[in-house]
């Protein structure tokens, strides 16, 4: 049983309902790349401008927005919503109508839909402004697939005085309506390493005076599996993928340098901290065996999504109340993918959830994906009633 809050954030939800699938429509015909959303920006910036937000700063971070909708009065806590703006260079092959009209450009992975529902929950909260107390911040986040928007916008401020935050991502092969979360690791840390292999070059047919780069970086590929396998617990997750080989230039040419490139995912940042080393001496070891010499560049991008428990639970309890108890997904296992929404856990409590964009959808990342309508309407409200039960602790009562 749900008693009249909930009917009455419900209205609010279908009232801005078709605003957001408009809005929605527009970005995905007009998709722009990683740091290059200057449209994007304007288009939500103008939409949150005519909703009535009560303050609005563009240009954060880059293309960033940061919006605040007030409740009834000034002070209480600041929740945090996010979105993220960018799309992916990818030629969109699904023949929607409000198909990308940008060549080899498309929201592969929804981030439209991810926008729409933060432009449709901005309407709600202003129409529901008195139903609460303390600030919702809305944040639209640029440069997301590149794994850097989301620590611009922490450095502009983004997160000041920030006491909580959410942030959903569409799922594909799960059903509208439903949503999916667990506590702690959500998503991998995502690092990624250079290795260059210094040997010498020779004539193909004379290898003892050459020091072949391409079997010394042979075995470290395959010795560096072995981090994974030999010295990390079975029971812990680690990714090691060297995804780039380059070398050579002839058939007959033991070329004198090679070239590595690849990333390291883990679920913990006690792991992920120790990683550098490991990868370090495997080369060095190896190159050293082989007489070969290395240079290596680690760099460490995205920390893992490590979403707090008493925030699941909120989102577990809306959820429930919002979409059925049998809608709310506990999952089981991590992703090993990686979410730049981590760099905001970093700076105040919150949680990351998977929403379901149907069961049948193409995979996130190829080129006949749609996040859809459809799940507009649940993000929607699940956003909208996630700020209501974190500021106001009562909006829906069963
Ligand atoms: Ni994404």
């Amino acid at each position: 049983m749900l008693d009249e809050p909930r009917e009455i954030v419900n209205a609010t939800v279908m009232k801005v309902l078709p605003h957001a699938i408009q809005a929605r429509h527009h970005l995905h015909r007009h998709p722009e790349l990683s740091f290059h959303e200057e449209h994007t920006a304007r288009f939500i910036a103008e939409k949150l401008g005519d909703i009535g937000v009560d303050s609005l700063q563009t240009s954060v971070g880059g293309n960033g927005i940061i919006a605040t909708v007030i409740g009834k009065n000034g002070s209480g806590p600041i929740l945090a919503l996010r979105a993220d703006m960018d799309a992916l260079p990818i030629h969109e092959e699904g023949d929607v109508e409000y198909r990308s009209e940008y060549e080899g450009v498309m929201h592969a992975c929804g981030h439209d839909g991810h926008s729409a529902v933060l432009l449709g929950t901005a309407e709600a909260l202003c129409s529901l402004r008195t139903r609460f107390a303390g600030t919702v911040r809305l944040i639209f986040q640029p440069a997301e697939e590149v794994a850097a928007g989301a620590r611009a916008i922490v450095e502009e401020g983004g997160m000041k005085d920030v006491d909580g935050i959410f942030a959903l991502h569409g799922w594909p092969g799960m059903d509208v309506g439903r949503i999916g979360i667990r506590t702690g690791a959500m998503m991998a840390s995502a690092d990624t390493f250079d290795i260059t292999i210094e040997g010498r070059g020779a004539h193909a047919a004379m290898p003892h005076l050459s020091v072949d780069p391409i079997v010394a970086g042979a075995h470290v590929v395959t010795a560096l599996q072995s981090i994974v396998s030999r010295e990390t617990s079975p029971v812990d997750s680690v990714v090691v993928s060297v995804t780039q080989f380059h070398a050579g230039s002839a058939h007959n040419i033991i070329p004198a340098r090679a070239e590595l490139k690849g990333t390291v995912r883990c679920l913990t940042s006690e792991l992920r901290q120790i990683m550098p080393e490991r990868v370090e001496r495997v080369v060095a070891g190896v190159c050293s065996a082989l007489n070969a010499e290395y240079k290596i560049n680690y760099r460490f991008g995205t920390p893992v999504t490590i979403n707090d428990e008493s925030m699941v639970t909120l989102v577990r309890e809306v959820g429930s109340a919002c979409l059925g108890e049998d809608n709310v997904e506990h999952l089981e296992w991590p992703s090993l993918g990686a979410e730049d929404f981590a760099v905001y856990l970093g700076h105040a409590p919150g949680a990351m959830f998977r929403l379901g964009t149907g069961l049948a959808k193409p995979p996130l990342h190829t080129p006949t994906y749609d996040f859809g309508d459809e799940p507009l309407r649940p993000g929607i409200e699940m956003m909208t009633q996630l700020a209501l039960r974190y500021l106001a602790g009562a909006s829906i009562a069963q």
